[in-house]
């Protein structure tokens, strides 16, 4: 059990020997209690990376050096697989069998990344001039210290979406995981640690995100600084980011549109609907929250959709047969329970949920929720709830479909369903979103880019692109003429 700050290498207890307790949402509990860093310990932490970014071998490193420490961190977590699933289940809520996907993706995004820096070309790339006096390297250099700050969905995956491509790089980095979910990103640490990492290179430090998580982000140490979480926050992070213009990326909410088209398998529409929002109690940035069903099949697929959400089996992730665990914390509980609160004030009709399931008396549970006719204006159309929440709305034709998904101040991700392709791809050019799900929703590969439009981000994780966020790019032109200039001097 992991309860104290990584820094440079070692452990150590927050300098003003803070403690933060650390609760099992489906019973309540404090399960255990981590360092509350302080400012002072943030500042050390982003020192460590500092001298081992400035003065240490790490970015220096070839790339398929980089990459045997990615490999063997991925191993490490695979050798601990079932416990680091387990512990996310304890902190987070979510089922079993989701956090055993998500420390499999973990593995498979360190994995990734060792590929990508193998890949790495040292000697740049040559860029063709018009002039060939001259001669042009591009370099991919890493950007330095990173600031990694992350929520609390998928705690051990988004520390690996972040670590995972900073290392490629050859960045050097201090990750923040959030206040309600940070035991499984101390593991990280520790993995980090047994496959001798150099000292630096990674720290992990546990704190709030108004001490930690702040200070961190106006470091003037901190050359680049990486977010996933929530517009407000994210705002912040990009105001603390002007001060030194450090480099940013953001990965926020979204209020996802799936559209069915009345050409489409009601089963499949069903399975995909309920994957979309049902997952991870919907508390996904990309969750499909909102559902536009066209006209002729609306009735017939609410009624189905209602039929089987009602079966969903909610209890103790670590139970088997749970489908729905519960939210993250009290706050995310009574955020969702006035939601659906304010959904009914505001003229929705609830056809599912909406309640505490009442044989559920301990844990932070909510049942699986559906709501049709939702006005447009209601913030329950227009606002992220980040849990089991559906809004139905009915469509009659394409172009509206396409209107009212695009109606949103988010555009992290969007779904379509027809048994039309031409339509399907019509409609994806359409949609204003970083994210386009075809007769599916959610399904994420760490080779594909990640990322929003408008309120849902800056810049692109995963990929060739999850790389890129960590590098800087640099030209080196040389003049190999023998010829002299003769400008000033002439010949
Ligand atoms: P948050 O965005 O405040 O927290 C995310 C991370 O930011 C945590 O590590 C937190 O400690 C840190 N943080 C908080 N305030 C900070 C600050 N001033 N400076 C630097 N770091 C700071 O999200 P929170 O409070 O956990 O959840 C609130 C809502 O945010 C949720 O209900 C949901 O709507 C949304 N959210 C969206 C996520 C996404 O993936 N898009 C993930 C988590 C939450
Ligand atoms: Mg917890």
């Amino acid at each position: 059990m992991r309860d104290q700050l990584y820094i440079n290498g070692s452990w150590q207890p927050a300098g003003n020997s803070r403690t933060l307790d650390v609760y099992d949402p489906s019973s309540e509990s404090v399960i255990q209690q981590v360092a509350a860093a302080s400012p002072e310990d943030i500042d050390e932490a982003v020192q460590a990376a500092r001298v081992a970014f400035d003065e240490g071998v790490w970015p220096t490193l070839s790339g398929e050096s980089r990459a045997g420490y990615l490999r063997a961190i991925a191993e490490g977590i695979r050798e601990r697989r079932d416990d680091l699933a387990r512990l996310e289940v304890q902190d987070n809520g979510k089922p079993l069998p989701e956090a055993q996907w998500d420390i499999d993706d973990a593995i498979g995004c360190f994995e990734y990344y060792a590929g990508l820096a193998e890949q790495i070309n040292d000697a740049g790339e040559l860029v063709t001039l018009p002039d060939d006096r001259f001669r042009c390297r591009v370099l991919r250099e890493p950007v330095g210290v990173a600031g990694q700050i992350i929520p609390w969905n998928y705690p051990l995956l988004m520390a690996a979406w972040k670590v995972a491509p900073a290392l490629a790089a050859g960045c050097t980095m201090v990750l923040k995981p959030s206040e309600l979910t940070p035991l499984t990103a101390l593991e990280l640490a520790a993995i980090a640690d047994e496959v001798e990492l150099p000292p630096g290179v990674l720290n992990v430090v546990t704190g709030l995100g108004r001490d930690a998580g702040a200070t961190l982000s106006i470091h003037p140490g901190v050359d680049k600084l990486a977010f996933t979480g929530s517009v407000p926050t994210g705002r912040a992070i990009m105001q603390a980011a002007a001060q030194d213009i450090k480099n940013v990326s953001l990965e926020l909410g979204g209020k996802s549109a799936f559209i069915v088209f009345d050409d489409s398998d009601i089963e499949a529409a069903v399975e995909w609907i309920l994957f979309g929002i049902f997952w991870n109690q919907g508390q996904v940035c990309s969750a499909t929250s909102r559902l536009l069903v066209q006209d002729r099949l609306h009735d017939r697929l609410v009624e189905r959709l209602v039929e089987e959400t009602r079966k969903i089996r909610l209890g103790n992730g670590l139970e088997s047969g749970t489908l729905l665990g519960p939210l993250v914390s009290q706050g995310q509980y009574e955020k969702v329970l006035q939601a659906i609160e304010r959904g009914c004030r505001e003229g929705a009709r609830l056809v599912s949920g909406g309640r505490r399931p009442a044989h559920l008396q301990r844990g932070w549970f909510v049942e699986p929720t559906v709501f049709i006719d939702t006005p447009l204006d209601s913030a329950l159309w227009c606002e992220e709830i980040f849990g089991p929440v559906l809004a139905v709305r009915r469509f009659s034709d394409e172009a509206e479909a396409v209107r009212l998904a695009n109606a949103s101040n988010f555009g992290l991700a969007t779904g379509v369903m027809s048994a039309d392709l031409k339509r399907c791809d019509r409609v994806s050019r359409a949609l204003r979103a970083g994210i386009v799900w075809v007769n599916c929703s959610q399904p994420t590969f760490v080779q594909a880019p990640w990322g929003g439009y408008k309120q849902s981000g800056i810049g692109r994780e995963l990929g060739a692109w999850g790389l890129s966020n960590y590098q800087e790019t640099k030209q080196i032109t040389e003049y190999c003429s023998d010829q002299p200039w003769g400008w000033y001097l002439k010949p």
